[in-house]
């Protein structure tokens, strides 16, 4: 299937990620997606990265029948390689815990989805899955109940703040089930982030996020960035971790439908434990994104309880 070309502005200027930089060194050119079109990301001398897009044949320029391949906007950030095929900002978010000495850093693993990047980062906003879907790890029956948390929007971020869960094994460090203190943080539509106590040192946070890379509009691909406090583990185990807890989300993901993001929270049924997903389907309204989402009217009469 052809996939019609992105028009959205918004999404077209976002920075986006489209590899680890790692992968791209040891690797070689990867060829991905990113809104329907088709890149090529490859280091260059030097150890710069550089993204090219490919022409689709017979609408690239060409110059004495060579097609021209045009090299997109590049930036390396968080250990990503990140990309936009329109006019990007200047610089991209920051996360001040990323500059911290004794922090663990990985980028662990890229993991593809059939879905939107909206249904992706949504599901990972998402609390109220954990002892159902990530049972005997991220939450445990019968501790079920999402505890009453704030959302709101500062600085043109979305803040969920005061989120609570019993973990029965909260990261590869714990030695026994905690209640974590969760904050949920998007700074970008599609580059959700939260910080969660640490088994370690419960005055600070690990951070962990998802980087999705909008591939098409029902097929995203979610980098996942782990900023961890952990002294022991080696990288094989806390990869496994981590694959095994996408493992557990994937199919639960790629079963949604629409694939596409509603905007319209009506569309399926708010309960308060989803008071952080309005905010995010209010946020992808007001910000005027089309690509990946079904915009349905106006969300603004809907509260947030
Ligand atoms: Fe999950």
């Amino acid at each position: 299937m052809v996939e019609k070309r992105c028009e959205d502005p918004v999404i077209r200027d976002l920075w986006h990620p489209v590899a680890a930089v790692p992968d791209v060194v040891d690797r070689g050119p990867i060829r991905t997606q990113l809104l329907g079109e088709t890149l090529t990301v490859q280091s260059k001398e030097g150890g710069d990265i550089c993204v090219t897009e490919e022409a689709v044949q017979g609408t690239g320029a060409s110059v004495d029948g060579v097609s021209l391949t045009p090299t997109l906007p590049t930036l390396q950030k968080f250990g990503f390689v990140w990309t936009s095929l329109g006019s990007p900002p200047d610089s991209l978010f920051d996360i001040p815990e990323f500059q911290e000495s004794d922090r663990w850093y990985e980028n662990s693993g890229s993991f593809r989805v059939h879905t939107s990047a909206g249904r992706a980062v949504e599901n990972f906003l998402d609390l109220a899955h954990f002892p159902f879907v990530h049972e005997g790890y991220l939450g445990e029956r019968p501790y079920t109940e999402v505890k009453d948390y704030s959302v709101a929007t500062k600085e043109g971020e979305i803040w969920a703040n005061g989120c609570e869960f019993y973990q029965p094994i909260a990261a590869v460090s714990a030695t026994e089930g905690q209640v974590t203190q969760y904050s949920y943080r998007l700074a970008h539509p599609f580059c959700p982030l939260l910080y969660k106590t640490s088994p370690l040192n419960r005055e600070r946070f690990d951070v962990i996020g998802i980087f999705v890379q909008p591939m098409t509009e029902e097929r995203a691909c979610a980098h996942q960035f782990l900023c961890l406090l952990d002294e022991s583990n080696d990288d094989a185990t806390i990869k496994r971790f981590q694959a095994v807890i996408f493992g557990q989300d994937k199919p639960i993901l790629e079963n949604q439908v629409p694939k596409r993001l509603p905007l319209e929270p009506r569309a399926e049924t708010p309960i308060r434990a989803d008071k952080t997903s309005i905010q995010y389907r209010r946020w992808l309204y007001d910000l005027g994104i089309s690509y990946g989402v079904v915009r349905g009217s106006s969300p603004e009469q809907i509260s947030v309880t």
